[in-house]
């Protein structure tokens, strides 16, 4: 585990309770793969970082190339091939107070853990979601660790045997607990535009891409719950589960409940540009 500037072992006690990533969720993670030991899309993940933590005046601890520098130390001392990096950098340690210091060395932990990406089979077979009201905060474009509703939401659905829940407000989709949501429409790709509502998902922005070459025209626009019925597919779309097809939503299929063509070639064209990823 990579801990401010030096490498730790798990075991270790390393945070202090004054911390305000964990006394005010004062912090920004990042979540991204790496397959063969060779981090996926680091560059547009860190990126993302950045701009997060600027928004909310911390200052990033790293460049571009430090920060490749320490993924590339990390995943050297990391005994298995394939998983996630868990990035954090909260504001710092501090007397507890809402007024932060202006002056406070960030504290920032990386480290590495297994984890078993969807396989072929799963990723035709697809996930049931729920769909649940949306009781985060007023900015979700940036990754802070205040998951609390995510985390609700998400129990919400594993209770109700769903894999993932959809978060609605004010009558319209925002996103998954945990991804972003495509649907489709007579041919046409629509997803919820970058605002304050939505996290701005690597894996979204690279589907997004992906979709001219492939003659997929796109709409990018809030989907009113009542249209989510009259879908012909829909998925959703994360670092871990990749392009995953969503087969019904409250019990109510979508489409003919199989993953549609239009998803099945995204996840094609998704896992290739994965494999060849060399930021
Ligand atoms: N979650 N929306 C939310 C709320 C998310 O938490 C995530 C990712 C996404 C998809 O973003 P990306 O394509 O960059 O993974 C959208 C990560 C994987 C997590 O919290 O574990």
């Amino acid at each position: 585990m990579y801990f401010n500037g030096r490498f730790t072992t798990t075991d270790e006690r390393i945070l202090g309770v004054e911390d305000r990533g964990f006394q005010f969720g004062d912090a920004v993670y990042e979540v991204f793969k790496f397959l063969d030991r060779r981090p996926v899309f680091l560059l547009e993940h860190f990126r993302r970082m950045c701009r997060g933590l600027a928004e909310i005046e911390i200052a990033c601890p790293w460049d571009e190339k430090s920060f490749a520098a320490m993924t590339r130390d990390l995943l050297e001392r990391t005994s298995f091939d394939e998983g996630i990096v868990y990035v954090q950098v909260s504001r710092g340690e501090a007397p507890r107070a809402h007024f932060y210091p202006d002056k406070i060395n960030p504290t920032a932990v990386a480290y590495s853990r297994k984890f078993k990406f969807p396989d072929e089979t799963k990723k035709e077979r697809g996930i049931r979601i729920v769909s649940t009201k949306d009781q985060r905060w007023l900015r979700c474009d940036v990754k802070s660790v205040n998951l609390l509703a995510n985390a609700m939401a998400k129990k919400k659905a594993q209770r109700a045997s769903a894999e993932e829940a959809l978060l609605l407000a004010d009558g319209f989709v925002r996103e998954g607990a945990s991804s972003n949501f495509f649907a489709v429409r007579g041919g046409r790709l629509i997803t919820h535009p970058l605002d304050e509502h939505i996290l701005p998902g690597v894996v979204r922005d690279k589907v997004l891409s992906f979709a001219p070459a492939a003659n997929i025209p796109v709409d990018q626009r809030a989907l009113r719950e009542a249209e989510l019925f009259e879908l012909d597919e829909a998925f959703i779309s994360s670092t871990t589960q990749g392009v995953m097809p969503v087969t019904d939503i409250d019990g109510r299929a979508i489409g003919n409940s199989r993953r549609g063509e239009v998803t099945t070639s995204l996840q094609r064209l998704l896992d290739a540009a994965e494999r060849s990823d060399s930021s």
